[in-house]
């Protein structure tokens, strides 16, 4: 029998990072510095356990992840799972790697909504920001896929001081795309973005002429496309409400099995996180001390504590002020109120500079053709 504490409400939704392994280098992957090797993956029945785990827990959604997800071939029996289970199932894709088949096992197995990634509205740059010639235009092919199957398709632009100047020919693109939703998101900076961040901060006159477009696009195309737009913390006087809270709402699996709170907690030093090689996800959920870290308002430093938003925004994202303070503990620096804002500031003199090369997520120079990329199986 599992002890488990009633307050603690069940996760909406579960990033299943099924694979490193991906055919791109964006400069601002999300994936860890280090990342895992195919041989320590999860195997299909371990995931399948995972899923069903989830589902029991009360998850609703599972957001299939990577890496790039499609390197798995076992993919599709793990939507069919997820769906058999009631979970509603998301693929999130670079779309490298998707042909007519693989997308009719997909649509087959149950899969419900596809998020496609799109890293500029100029193949020649989209290509050189992925690292992989002849990605774009298998971008291009793969919301088709998408279209004709009959699923749901979210473009994720991802946006930068690179790109900024492209963003109305990027929202153009997503229509011709046939999105039903564009999700805009200025790149957060953990992990290889941070390691990039001069290369990718915009100056705050970019930032300003981008959300007068977007709030513009967004009367014109209203009713025909969605735009979700995420703005950068770094020009924030108040954060965001980090994966909705730490623990409260969201979990996530890494290719070998390790539970986090969110993509980037890896990072913070010194904490522990538990593997579903070694308890259930109830138990992590409900019993890990990783997960009950940062849940609530009890760990809160001044000034979240007595401030009348720490129910709101849960004290900003523990990573962002761990790789700004190297505390955790503290008040996320994007808050006007914490006393390392101004920590912030001093980043944005970086956006006065020329823009640095790209440290691309491969150490490896050479760019390969998309039509080079096989598959390894999993
Ligand atoms: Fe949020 Fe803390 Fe800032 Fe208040 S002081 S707005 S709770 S980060
Ligand atoms: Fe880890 Fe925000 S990314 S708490």
């Amino acid at each position: 029998m599992i002890a488990t504490s009633t307050a603690v409400e069940p996760p909406l939704a579960l990033l299943a990072e099924l694979t490193h392994r991906c055919p791109l280098r964006c400069p601002y992957c999300s994936n860890p510095l280090a990342l895992e090797r195919a041989g320590t993956e999860l195997d299909t029945a371990a995931w399948r356990r995972v899923l069903s785990e989830a589902a029991a827990l009360g998850v609703l959604q599972v957001h299939f992840s990577g890496g790039e997800p499609l390197a798995r071939r076992d993919l599709a029996s793990l939507v069919a799972h997820a769906a058999q289970a009631g979970l509603y199932g998301n693929l999130i894709t670079s779309g490298i790697g998707l042909d007519a088949a693989r997308m009719a096992a997909l649509a087959g197995a149950g899969l419900e909504h596809v998020q496609l990634s799109l890293q500029d509205s100029d193949p020649g740059q989209g290509d050189r920001v992925a690292g992989l010639a002849g990605a774009q235009a298998q971008k291009y092919r793969a919301a088709q896929l998408v279209r004709d199957a009959g699923l749901p398709l979210t473009v994720n632009a991802v946006v930068h001081r690179q790109n900024l100047g492209r963003l109305q020919d990027m929202i153009e693109l997503a229509l011709q795309l046939g999105a039903d939703r564009l999700e805009i998101a200025h790149v957060q900076y953990y992990g290889w973005a941070l390691k990039n961040r001069a290369a990718l901060l915009p100056s705050r006159e970019q930032l300003a002429q981008a959300t007068t477009l977007v709030e513009a696009a967004r009367v014109r195309l209203k009713g025909v496309m969605v735009i979700d737009y995420v703005v950068p913390d770094y020009y924030a006087r108040r954060p965001k409400a980090c994966m909705g809270g730490w623990g409260r709402r969201f979990l996530n699996v890494i290719p070998s099995g390790t539970v986090l709170p969110c993509h980037a907690a890896e990072t913070l030093s010194g904490m522990r996180f538990p593997n579903v090689g070694a308890a259930s996800l109830a138990e992590i959920w409900h019993n890990d001390p990783a997960f009950a870290r940062f849940r609530g308002t009890d760990w809160m430093p001044d000034p979240c504590r007595g401030c009348e938003r720490r129910e709101i925004d849960w004290g900003g994202c523990r990573c962002q002020a761990f790789a700004l303070t190297g505390d955790a503990a503290r008040t996320d620096p994007a808050c006007a109120l914490s006393p390392d804002h101004e920590l912030l500031a001093a980043a944005r003199t970086e956006t006065a500079l020329p823009a640095p090369e790209f440290v691309y997520r491969q150490h490896s120079a050479v760019v390969r053709r998309a039509s080079e990329h096989v598959s390894p199986a999993p």
